[in-house]
């Protein structure tokens, strides 16, 4: 009750509004980053401290071409070990920074990868064991723009900040002073809401279709995502790619770790404002956010029944809608993208995964911890070992009496069903979080396990309440290549990697190379050039190469003309062929 009090003191300090933070944009093929400790001034004359991603809350939105090879350094000036997770992401398990790929103080983390993904709203946080929580709460989280070249052909608004708009909406509990407070007892005060970091947020839009990339970066909130005139909105895509065709919503339910993109149309409505709303008050029982979640026996979280979050509407942000731009997008697409989910006749595997509460009383059932099978999350333990190419249908069972969102790292899955039925339109996209019903509740879904093996490094699957997440609600499983057994054996590869072409040489930027591999190593290969100081020049594969001649192209006009190195690397070892290049 103290706390109520202390959130309409609050309010009432805070009347005036602030306008929405954008995130800069980043794009670009290098991104350099600096984890650090700040300050933000949410309340008048009040310092709440923070953590962002060079900048004082939050971080910059990167901006990523599919297919692209991008390098993003980690700089990590906060007083405390880290990581950073590029959830939703198709990356190597070595750069998917969980739990397993620490980033101490004082040191630079430097993940590179082609980005493989659909053109998609991703995000990225840290996801160190025991830390993952507080150091989102602190204010570390960014958004990953992943574009491509069947979403650029669509006639969709897509001005950063204009008419293509991030929203990451995350609530934290504040004590006092109005600091974030980090501790998981506390987590069920969480009364203050922001919305890109902001408090009280309003933003102006222009008259026309603004789309909206939509993030529940909460630790265990759900929303329940609406307009406050109650028109319907168009939902145009999943966590990891667009939908087949728009699909019109009043309201939309949004489970922590989750995004949606939705297109709202505000053609002609110059001068009004209109209100994103939460309605809490029609979120299913047993979510939470809802007014009451489980309460079997007289159980509860603690403080939810205090948390007037809990049950009710309000308001996420406020659009004031002024003139429409220059060429604005006025009408919404009828189809959007070809999405191919993988086909139930392929799987090769199906597991099972029981959500249970460790202890049985009512307590236990509601406020966890929760393990799956039976077995609390070791990180010493494999609970996996998926071979790669793998179909897999996972089936999630909920034995408790709250709804978890289900996350796993490496794969986008398509949803085969919930309690059994088909999910609704609006979730037949690509995903990677799935919320399971409470109380007996089910969710199905078909993935497969591409391009990535990994014998030591893990991706993980967890509850994406980061509160059940810390508490053991977690797995971790690897992806192996058994088809490549016999690549240990190699103490190099056989001296048969041979450029055919250029040829002769030297090479110049108009022709492409050959080169023929001979060893049938299924393993990701990786092409390299570097200069003759061995400085990197550029990565043209990194892949799976089937034994054969491939052709590739390399555009060296950028560079000087003189001799290159280009290094086949598949698995540990690697083989180098030298090039000059003449203009
Ligand atoms: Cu968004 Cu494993 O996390
Ligand atoms: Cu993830
Ligand atoms: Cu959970």
């Amino acid at each position: 009750m103290k706390k109520i009090t202390m959130l309409l003191l609050a309010m009432s300090i805070a009347f005036s509004q602030n306008q929405l933070i954008i995130p800069p944009a980043m794009t670009g093929n290098n991104f350099e980053l600096t984890l650090q400790e700040s300050e933000m001034e949410f309340f008048p004359g009040i310092f709440t401290q923070t953590m962002g991603v060079s900048f004082p809350i939050l971080g910059p939105t990167l901006i990523m071409e599919k297919g692209e090879e991008v390098n993003i350094t980690f700089d990590n000036q906060l007083p405390d070990t880290t990581t950073i997770h590029w959830h939703g992401m198709h990356v190597p398990a070595e750069f998917d920074g969980g739990p397993h790929t620490p980033i101490p103080p004082n040191t630079v983390w430097n993940p590179h990868f082609t980005v493989k993904d659909h053109a998609s709203t991703m995000w990225y946080h840290p996801h160190l064991m025991h830390k993952t929580n507080e150091h989102v709460q602190m204010g570390i989280a960014g958004f990953v723009i992943v574009k491509d070249d069947e979403e650029a052909l669509l006639d969709l608004p897509r001005e950063y900040g204009v008419d293509d708009i991030p929203l990451v909406f995350q609530t934290k509990t504040l004590d006092d002073n109005y600091q974030i407070v980090t501790n998981m007892d506390s987590s069920g005060l969480d009364l203050y809401l922001f919305t890109n970091g902001t408090i009280d947020a309003y933003f102006d839009v222009p008259a026309q279709i603004i789309r909206f990339r939509l993030l529940n970066g909460s630790s265990e909130r759900s929303f329940n995502i609406g307009l406050d005139n109650n028109e319907s909105f168009s939902v145009i895509g999943t966590d990891g790619g667009l939908l087949a065709e728009p699909v019109e919503l009043n309201q939309l339910l949004m489970s922590p770790g989750e995004r949606y993109e939705i297109l709202v149309d505000l053609n002609d409505m110059t001068g009004d404002t209109i209100s994103i709303m939460n309605f809490g008050s029609t979120i299913p029982d047993g979510v939470y956010g809802a007014g009451t979640v489980g309460g079997m026996g007289g159980s509860s979280i603690p403080y939810y029944a205090d948390n007037s979050l809990n049950g009710s509407d309000f308001t996420l942000l406020e659009l004031r809608i002024t003139n429409p731009t220059d060429a604005p997008i006025t009408s919404i697409p009828a189809s959007l993208v070809t999405v191919s989910p993988w086909n139930p006749d392929d799987v090769d595997e199906t597991r099972t995964i029981q959500f249970s509460p460790v202890n049985m009383g009512p307590d236990g059932a509601l406020n966890g911890p929760f393990q799956f099978n039976g077995q609390p999350f070791n990180i010493n333990v494999v609970n996996y070992e998926i071979p790669l190419n793998n179909v897999e249908i996972w089936e999630l069972q909920n034995q408790s009496q709250i709804a978890h969102p289900f996350h796993i790292h490496d794969v986008q899955f398509t949803i085969l069903e919930i309690d059994g039925q088909a999910p609704p339109l609006h979730m037949q996209g690509w995903k990677d979080v799935v919320l399971v019903p409470p109380q007996n509740g089910t969710a199905k879904f078909i993935t497969k396990f591409e391009d990535f093996s990994d014998t030591s490094v893990p991706y993980m699957y967890h509850c994406h309440i980061l509160t059940h997440e810390e508490t053991g609600m977690m797995g971790q499983f690897i992806v192996i290549d058994t088809s490549s057994a016999g690549i240990e054996e190699f103490e190099s590869l056989p001296t048969d990697f041979t450029l055919y072409n250029p040829f002769p040489n030297p090479f110049n930027p108009n022709t492409s190379i050959r080169f023929d591999i001979h060893v049938d190593a299924r393993n990701v290969s990786r092409i390299q050039i570097f200069d003759i100081t061995g400085r990197l020049v550029d990565t043209l594969i990194e892949d799976i190469l089937e034994p054969g001649i491939h052709e590739i192209q390399w555009n060296g006009s950028n560079q000087p003309s003189g001799v290159y190195f280009v290094v086949l690397e598949i698995g540990n070892h690697a083989q180098t062929q030298k090039l000059i290049l003449l203009k």
